[in-house]
This record gives structure tokens, C-alpha cells and sequence, in this order.
């Protein structure tokens, strides 16, 4: 989320916690930054501070949950499915903004107000520490959750999820940045972006719109696609042995900066630097570029009739690399479950979360919305493996996968890469001024 749009949001939070505009203007401002409806409307229930929760009284225990913008239909079915098993929990399902700025300015509203009006919150997997740090979700105990069990699921997300020796959520599922490519069009999928360009270049605009989609807003995603190209070069942000040196404005990273500006409004649309995820999907199921950098969701959804023009012309590649290396790097990210730390019925929401972990769940999950979820036994499942042939290669992808520079300060150093990096695509500066620019305010950031 850029700076402005959150100084608006907290003025309009402000007023409406205090009486001084109505419900409606508030929805219309928040529209107006950028918010989607949705959003929108789970910011005002979050300030709100009202519950939906009732304690248990022998029957039936209400449970809140809000999840990012789900375009399967996957956890609304999964929470109905749930809610048909009458165990005296009942879980209402709202479907948030797919921007996860977005989703994390609603959690923090309401943990700051102290206001339970979701008792199970998604989180992304840049948050369990500040989470963690803030007393916001109630740890997960090996009483509830025994490490027995712990030890079916990849250890990797569980890693995530801990800070300071707690589990602060339990993790749904992982994510990978993958690169798309259409297998009507490509017939061996390059492994430099060297190659894809030049690849992109010989089908594009000639046989179809555009080259290459990808995530170029400013926003959390654009740090995702940011580093993947960047490590792909063999750069890093910080010094992965010394998180107080900054490393970015280096010879690989002009090399990746310079790349991705030379995409833009050439082999990627010039709007490209307003895409978020969904943009980029939207764009290439109507069949409308040779190459895509997304998350495996994408996958479940272009395989959809109902709504992707190309079903079964597409396949997934592990992400690329340039200049001296030799292997490309995605991006780890990933989604967990967490329980509002003020949530008056933790444990109702911890049977739901416990559903959501069972094999039931996570077969259903992998099955439709080709998410990495997290218990191990998914990745060898027969019937996952031919709806989802991809997951039979993940291994591989997730091998060499890492994750985005790891510090206590990671919010500032996320906004000062989506700033930089962001003027850099748009030519408000040059690679060379927006990398010295960023190494300047990292070492802030990172010397506090
Ligand atoms: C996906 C990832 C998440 C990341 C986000 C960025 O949802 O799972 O970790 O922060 O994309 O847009």
C-alpha cells in the first residue's frame, strides 16, 4: 500500500471510530483510494469492533473468518462443508481484498482497536513475526496441535510461522512465483530471460497481444517479481549472513532493474505498472500473452472452461535467470491461519483451522485452487497429481526458492523496494539513481 492511500485510510478510520462521517462516506473514500468494495466494507465491520461471536452456550459457537479474494470458490465451499458436519461451530466465510496491503490494513485496525470482528484471519507469510511481536494471534500449543502431527506438514511454511519459539498460525498452504507459458505457442520453454524475451518477441504483438505479464503496481507483489529477477542475477537486497549490510545497488542488480524496465510497454504492456496478480490473469486467460510470472493459483482457474480461452494450452517453468547464473529463483509466499489474540471462541476457530489442515481439506484445496498446501502427503497423492500434473515438479521449484530479504524491519524495506523500484519501471528515475536511492534508505532502515 503506498503512503498516501494509508494516510487516507487512517484519517477516514479516524473519524468514523469517532462519530465524524457516516458509513457511506467513509466506503466512498476508501473506494476512491483504491480499496475494492470488498475491502471497502471488512475495513468499516473492522472498525467497528463489533463481534460476531458468541461464547459457547451448549450450542452452536459463531466463528468469523476473512480470507484474501478467493476467485475458486474453494474456502467458501471448504466452510460449508464444514459447517454441514454440525459440530456445534459454525464459520462465516467473508471473501477479502487480493491485495494483501489491503488485507493487513484491515487486521491491524482492528488489533489495534482490540476488536475480534474476525476470529480466524488469513495471513500472508510476511507477518507471523509482527504478529508474533504484537501478542495479535493466540499461539498455537503442541496440546492442541501435537508436534506428531506437525511433523506430516513441510517444514518450511511451519518455519514461517514461528517467532520467538511459538507457532503463531497454522500453515494453509505455500506459494512459489512460476513462470506460465503457452504450450500451443512454445515448444521448449526458455531458462534465461534472455531467451524469453527473445521468445516473446517473435509471438508477440504478431500472433498474440503481448510477450510477457507480470506484476509491475506499486504494491507487495512488485517486491515478489522484484526479487525473483533480482536473484535470478545473482543480487541480493541484504547480505544473507549480515542483515545490517545492504547489497542491492550492484552490478546484477542494474542488470535485473534495467531488464524489467526494458519489458515495460515493450513485450509487457505499458500498464503493466498497474498490475496486480489478477490483473495479470485475467489478461492472459483471455489468451492474451506467451508468457506470465504468477503464483500456482493460476493455474486451477486457466484450466477453468467457465471463464480461460486457454485450457490445456498452458504449462508451468521453474523462474529464469541472466547474466553469469545458472539457476532462476521463485519467490516464497504463502498463506497461514491465524486466531485473533482478542477472538472470544479461540477454540471453535482452532477446530476449524484443524479441518482446514486434514487431509480432506488440503486434497480438496490442491485439487481446486492448485494451491502448495502444506501437508506433505498432498505432493504424492495420485488423484492430486493428475489434476494438478504441476505438483509433481514442485519439488525441484521449491529446492531453490527464497524468500524476501529477512528482517524485523521487513514492512519499511518492503515500501522503500515498491518506491524505488516502482519509479524506476516508470521512468521517473533511472535504474542507476532508484538503486542508489534504495540502498540509502535500506541502510536507514536496516541501522535503526
Ligand atoms: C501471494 C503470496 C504472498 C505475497 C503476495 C504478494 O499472495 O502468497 O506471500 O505477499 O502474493 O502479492
Amino acid at each position: 500500500m503506498i503512503h498516501e492511500q494509508r494516510e487516507v485510510i487512517d484519517e477516514i478510520i479516524g473519524k468514523i471510530r469517532s462519530g465524524r462521517m457516516t458509513r457511506r462516506t467513509f466506503l466512498e473514500r476508501a473506494v476512491a483510494v483504491g480499496l475494492s468494495s470488498t475491502a471497502a466494507v471488512s475495513l468499516l465491520e473492522a472498525c467497528g469492533g463489533t463481534s460476531n461471536s458468541t461464547g459457547g452456550n451448549g450450542q452452536t459457537t459463531n466463528v468469523t473468518w476473512l480470507n484474501g479474494h478467493d476467485a475458486s470458490g474453494t474456502y467458501s465451499y471448504l466452510t460449508n462443508a464444514f459447517n454441514k458436519q454440525n459440530n456445534g461451530v459454525h464459520v462465516t466465510y467473508t471473501d477479502g481484498p487480493s491485495d494483501t496491503g489491503q488485507l493487513l490494513t484491515i487486521f491491524t485496525t482492528m488489533l489495534r482497536a482490540h476488536s475480534n470482528s474476525y476470529d480466524i484471519m488469513s495471513m500472508d507469510i510476511i507477518w507471523p513475526a509482527e504478529f508474533g511481536a504484537n501478542g495479535w494471534t493466540t499461539p498455537i500449543s503442541t496440546t492442541q496441535w501435537p508436534t506428531s502431527e506437525r511433523a506430516n506438514y513441510l517444514p518450511g511454511p511451519l518455519q514461517g510461522c514461528t517467532y520467538n519459539g511459538q507457532l503463531w498460525a497454522a500453515p494453509l498452504f505455500t506459494d512459489a512465483g512460476l513462470i506460465y507459458y503457452r504450450t500451443d505457442l512454445v515448444t521448449t520453454p526458455p531458462n534465461s530471460w534472455t531467451d524469453m524475451v527473445t521468445m516473446a518477441k517473435s509471438f508477440a504483438p504478431s500472433k498474440v497481444k503481448y510477450g510477457y505479464l507480470w506484476q509491475g503496481a506499486q504494491y507487495e507483489g512488485l517486491v515478489c517479481d522484484f526479487v525473483e529477477v533480482l536473484y535470478g542475477y545473482g543480487g541480493n537486497v541484504l547480505d544473507p549472513n549480515n542483515a545490517k549490510s545492504v547489497t542491492v545497488n550492484s552490478a546484477e542488480a542494474q542488470q535485473a532493474l534495467s531488464e524489467m524496465v526494458s519489458w515495460v510497454g515493450t513485450i509487457s504492456p505499458a500498464a503493466v505498472t498497474t498490475f496486480k496478480e489478477e490483473d495479470a490473469r485475467n489478461s492472459w486467460q483471455n489468451g492474451d500473452s506467451v508468457f506470465m510470472r504468477n503464483w500456482p493459483y493460476a493455474y486451477s482457474l486457466g484450466q477453468d472452461p467457465a471463464s480461460s480461452k486457454i485450457v490445456g494450452k498452458f504449462d508451468v517453468h521453474p523462474l529464469l535467470y541472466g547474466g553469469n547464473s545458472t539457476v532462476g529463483h521463485s519467490n516464497i509466499g504463502g498463506w497461514q491461519l491465524g486466531i485473533n489474540a482478542f477472538s472470544k471462541v479461540p477454540d471453535a476457530a482452532w477446530k476449524f483451522i484443524h479441518y482446514m489442515l486434514s487431509l480432506e481439506a488440503q486434497k480438496y484445496i490442491a485439487m481446486n485452487a492448485s494451491e502448495l498446501t502444506t501437508l506433505e502427503a498432498i505432493y504424492s497423492d495420485a488423484d492430486v497429481l493428475a489434476k494438478v500434473p504441476f505438483f509433481g515438479k514442485m519439488g525441484g521449484i521449491l529446492k531453490n526458492a527464497l524468500p524476501r530479504p529477512v528482517s524485523p524491519f521487513y514492512p519499511d524495506i518492503s515500501n522503500a523496494i515498491q518506491l524505488r523500484v516502482h519509479n524506476a519501471l516508470t521512468k521517473q528515475s533511472t535504474v542507476a539513481a532508484a538503486l542508489s536511492a534504495l540502498q540509502a534508505d535500506l541502510q536507514t532502515i536496516v541501522s535503526k
